[in-house]
C-alpha cells in the first residue's frame, strides 16, 4: 500500500464555514510545538483570553477557547448551566436552535419552545408571552446568527426580556462573533459560545466561550455534578483560569491555539467596528450583484446576516448541480440548505477573511455564467420572505 501526502485543492470558501483562513494564521500554526504548560505557552494563553475579551466586548474573566468545535461550546454552556428538572426556554428558528433543545432534553431539563418560521428572527413578543405563562423558567437560550437560514435575531432585546423575567441567558454566537455587532457586557449576556472557523477566519476546532458572574454563581449552586468531565468548567478553569499555577486538565491543541491567537491579533489590528463594517459593505455589494441576476434573498432585509446570505434557489434549477459546477469549474464552495431548507436555498458566506469584494465578484460572475450555461428561465423566482408568509 502506498498512500501519498494529502494536498488539498485550493478553494474559495464561501459556504457557511469554514471560511478562508488567512496565510498569517496558517503560518502561525506551523510554528514549533511547545509544551502546553511551558511558560511561553501560558503567556500566549493569557493573550488569547485578553484578545477574546476584546472580540466578545466583555471583562468576564471566565473567557477562553474550549478545545473542540462550536458544538462543544454549545454543550459547555448547557452541561454547566442546566440541571435535571430545570425549565429552559429555547428559541427555535433554525437547525441550531433545535440542537439547543436536544441539549436540554439530554440533560433532563424541560425545554419550552418559542418557535419561529425558518428565515425569520426570533420574535421577542413570543418570548415575552412564553415567559409570562411559565413563571419558573431558569434559562433562555437562543441563536444570535442562525447559520442555517441567514437570519439575525435581536440579541440585546431578547436578553433584556429574559432578565426582566429573572432568567439567565445562553447565546449562540458561532456565526456572529467578529461579523456583526455583539456586546456581551453591554447587553448583559450571561453565557455565550462561538466558533473559530467563521468570522474569526481561523481553522475549525476551537470554541471561544465566556461566562459572567451570574452564570458562574449558578454553576456554583448546582445540586448535582456537571455530567461531563471534559466540559466541567470548574475543572477547565484550573488550566485556563487566572492563577499563575496552571494545573493539567487536558493537552491543549497547542498549534491550533497559535492560529487562534494570530486570527485574534488580526481582528485587533483591523478593529472590531471596522470588521463589522467590512462585512456589511461586502454584503451590500453581493446584494447588488445577486439582485441584478434576478435572484431573491430568502430573509427579510432588516434581519439578514451580512456574513451568511441565504439566496432562494431559482425556479427549475437543480441546486446541487449548480453548487457542484461552482466547485468543479471555479473552485468555489457555497453551502446547501439544511433540514427543511434543503434544495430551497443556497447559503453564501462572506465571513472573516472571505469577506472581500474580489470574492463577491467571483461568486456573482461565476453564478451568472452557470445560470446561462444551464439556460435557466429569465424569471428566476424562488422563495422570498413575502412568498413564504
Ligand atoms: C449557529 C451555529 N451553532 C453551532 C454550530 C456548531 O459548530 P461546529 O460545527 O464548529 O461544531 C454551528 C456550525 O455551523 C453554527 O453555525
Amino acid at each position: 500500500m502506498s498512500i501519498n501526502s494529502f494536498n488539498p485543492p485550493l478553494r474559495t470558501l464561501m459556504g457557511p464555514g469554514p471560511s478562508d483562513v488567512h496565510p498569517r494564521v496558517l503560518a502561525a500554526m506551523g510554528r514549533p510545538t511547545i509544551g502546553h504548560l511551558d511558560p511561553a505557552f501560558v503567556g500566549m494563553m493569557d493573550e488569547v483570553k485578553t484578545l477574546l475579551q476584546y472580540a466578545f466586548q466583555t471583562r468576564n474573566s471566565l473567557t477562553m477557547p474550549v478545545s473542540a468545535p462550536g458544538s462543544a461550546g454549545m454543550e459547555t454552556c448547557f452541561v454547566n448551566l442546566v440541571e435535571p428538572g430545570d425549565k429552559v426556554v429555547v428559541c427555535v428558528n433554525g437547525v441550531f436552535g433545535g440542537r439547543m433543545k436536544e441539549n436540554v432534553d439530554r440533560l433532563g431539563g424541560i425545554p419550552i419552545l418559542v418557535e419561529d418560521t425558518w428565515g425569520d428572527p426570533v420574535n421577542p413578543n413570543k418570548l415575552e408571552d412564553t415567559l409570562r405563562n411559565h413563571r419558573d423558567v431558569k434559562l433562555v437560550a437562543f441563536v444570535h446568527a442562525e447559520t442555517s437560514t441567514g437570519a439575525r435575531s435581536d440579541a440585546k432585546t431578547l436578553v433584556e426580556i429574559a432578565h426582566r423575567h429573572g432568567c439567565l441567558t445562553i447565546v449562540d454566537a458561532v456565526t456572529s462573533l467578529g461579523g456583526i455587532p455583539l456586546k456581551v457586557d453591554e447587553w448583559g449576556i450571561d453565557a455565550i459560545y462561538s466558533g473559530s472557523q467563521k468570522c474569526l477566519s481561523c481553522t475549525p476546532g476551537l470554541s471561544p466561550v465566556s461566562f459572567n458572574e451570574r452564570a458562574i454563581e449558578k454553576i456554583r449552586q448546582r445540586k448535582s455534578p456537571v455530567p461531563s468531565w471534559f466540559l466541567d468548567l470548574t475543572l477547565v478553569m484550573g488550566y485556563w483560569g487566572g492563577s499563575s499555577k496552571r494545573t493539567y486538565h487536558h493537552t491543549a491543541p497547542v498549534n491550533a491555539l497559535y492560529g487562534l491567537h494570530e486570527a485574534l491579533v488580526m481582528l485587533q489590528e483591523e478593529g472590531l467596528e471596522n470588521a463589522w463594517a467590512r462585512h456589511e459593505h461586502n454584503y451590500r455589494a453581493l446584494r447588488a450583484g445577486v439582485e441584478k441576476l434576478g435572484l431573491q434573498f430568502f430573509v427579510r432585509e432588516d434581519s439578514r446576516l451580512p456574513q451568511l446570505n441565504a439566496i432562494a434557489v431559482p425556479v427549475q434549477a437543480d441546486e446541487a448541480h449548480i453548487r457542484q459546477l461552482l466547485l468543479s469549474d471555479y473552485n468555489l464552495e457555497i453551502g446547501a440548505g439544511l433540514g427543511a431548507l434543503a434544495g430551497r436555498i443556497f447559503r453564501v458566506g462572506l465571513m472573516g477573511h472571505t469577506s472581500n469584494l474580489k470574492n463577491v465578484l467571483l461568486f456573482v460572475s461565476a453564478l451568472e455564467e452557470v445560470i446561462a450555461r444551464l439556460r435557466l428561465p429569465a424569471d428566476r423566482g424562488g422563495e422570498t420572505p413575502a412568498r413564504r408568509a
